[in-house]
């Protein structure tokens, strides 16, 4: 098997550990959720020692996962568990820490509602939620790039599509966290950090 190597976590992996540093600072155990290559995993693990990185994704996915991590072992990065944020149980751990990038807008709303409904279960009170990836303010998207992935997104699946900060900021709200920073990056992308009530 190809070991899957995505060329946007090269690109975004710095900016963003620089902010998990920052948020996650008095973290101890993360939950990664739709972790795709495992590259941010992996990174993140490297970078920050002081947490303890539990990957997660649909089963499709560990394989490349297990490369990654195989390849650059760590002793704070855990092998991935299986989960579909819809149809799998979440892990009954709980975590001081959750992260997740470029997931929102690939999975159906639905399963984007399920996302936030795990988090807000298996966070503990004052834990950290990190979301990254592009949205929209009020229906807009204000660079070029974003409206041509959004389009792209749309024509590829009819449940895919960048969404709408207030939306998702409603869904955090349900499951008991409060937004506390909304970072610009790199990109046109952003990442929003929540706090569990
Ligand atoms: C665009 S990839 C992002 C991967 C990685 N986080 C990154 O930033 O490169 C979207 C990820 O969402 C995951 N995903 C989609 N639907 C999911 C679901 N229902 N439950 C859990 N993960 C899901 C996919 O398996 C994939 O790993």
């Amino acid at each position: 098997m190809v070991k899957p190597f995505s060329q946007a976590c090269v690109n975004n992996q710095i900016a963003i550990c620089q902010i998990l540093e920052r948020v996650f600072t008095d973290k101890k155990l993360v939950l990664e959720v739709g972790s795709g290559t495992g590259q941010h995993g992996v990174w993140f693990a490297k970078n920050l020692p002081h947490l303890i990185w539990q990957m997660s994704d649909r089963e499709q996915n560990h394989a490349g996962i297990n490369q990654w991590i195989n390849d650059d072992p760590a002793p704070n990065l855990i092998a991935p568990i299986r989960l579909d944020v819809v149809s799998d149980p979440w892990p009954t751990a709980r975590y001081d820490a959750m992260y997740s990038a470029n997931t929102a807008h690939i999975m159906p709303w639905v399963a984007v509602a399920s996302m936030f409904a795990g988090v807000g279960q298996r966070l503990l009170g004052g834990g950290i939620f990190c979301l990254y990836g592009p949205f929209k303010y009020l229906g807009v998207l204000d660079a070029q790039s974003n409206i041509d992935f959004d389009y792209r997104l749309q024509q590829q699946s009819a449940h895919q599509g960048i969404r709408e900060f207030h939306d998702i900021n409603q869904l955090a709200m349900n499951a008991g966290l409060n937004l506390r920073e909304d970072n610009a990056m790199p990109a046109n992308n952003r990442l929003i950090v929540w706090q569990k009530r």
